[in-house]
């Protein structure tokens, strides 16, 4: 609509996701959960034992941030460099997924805003996914 602002105001604009995300911070506990539960996650978590764990979560939220139409900007690798020779299988891919629903449903984020997260992720699948 011409003239509805976006941002902080209740306009009845429709409101980019990472507004209804909650914004950055909302944005920063969940990737935190998120981190955590694959972490957990005996299915995967060997995948990160070298990884610099600090340094993901910040790309990962700015990845997150960046998608939804917040004003963040990505400054890791592409999906394909980044997970280059790492032979994931859809199997490791719909773990990931899994427990980043489960971040999701902990801090109450509506199926809706699930939903628009994930499509905007799932075309990334084909670059990180090596191995059928
Ligand atoms: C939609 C799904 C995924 C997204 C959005 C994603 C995103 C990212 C991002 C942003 C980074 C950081 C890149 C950088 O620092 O330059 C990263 C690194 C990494 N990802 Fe993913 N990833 C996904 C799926 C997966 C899966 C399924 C696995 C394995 C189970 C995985 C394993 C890793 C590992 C091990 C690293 C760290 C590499 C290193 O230590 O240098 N990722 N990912």
């Amino acid at each position: 609509m011409a003239g509805c602002a976006e941002g902080t105001g209740s306009s009845r604009a429709a409101k980019s996701l990472y507004d209804r995300l909650g914004g950055k911070e909302a944005i920063t506990a969940v990737v935190d959960q998120f981190v955590a539960n694959v972490a957990a996650d005996a299915r995967i978590n060997g995948r990160f034992a070298t990884t610099d764990i600090p340094k993901l979560k910040r790309h990962l939220v700015d990845q997150v941030c960046m998608a939804a139409g917040g004003p963040c900007i990505y400054t890791g690798r592409d999906m394909k460099t980044a997970h280059a020779g790492m032979k994931i299988t859809n199997a490791d891919f719909d773990a990931l997924v899994e427990d980043l629903v489960g971040a999701l449903d902990k801090f109450n984020v509506p199926k809706r805003e699930q939903q628009e997260l994930l499509a905007l992720l799932g075309p990334m699948k084909k670059d990180i996914v090596e191995v059928p």
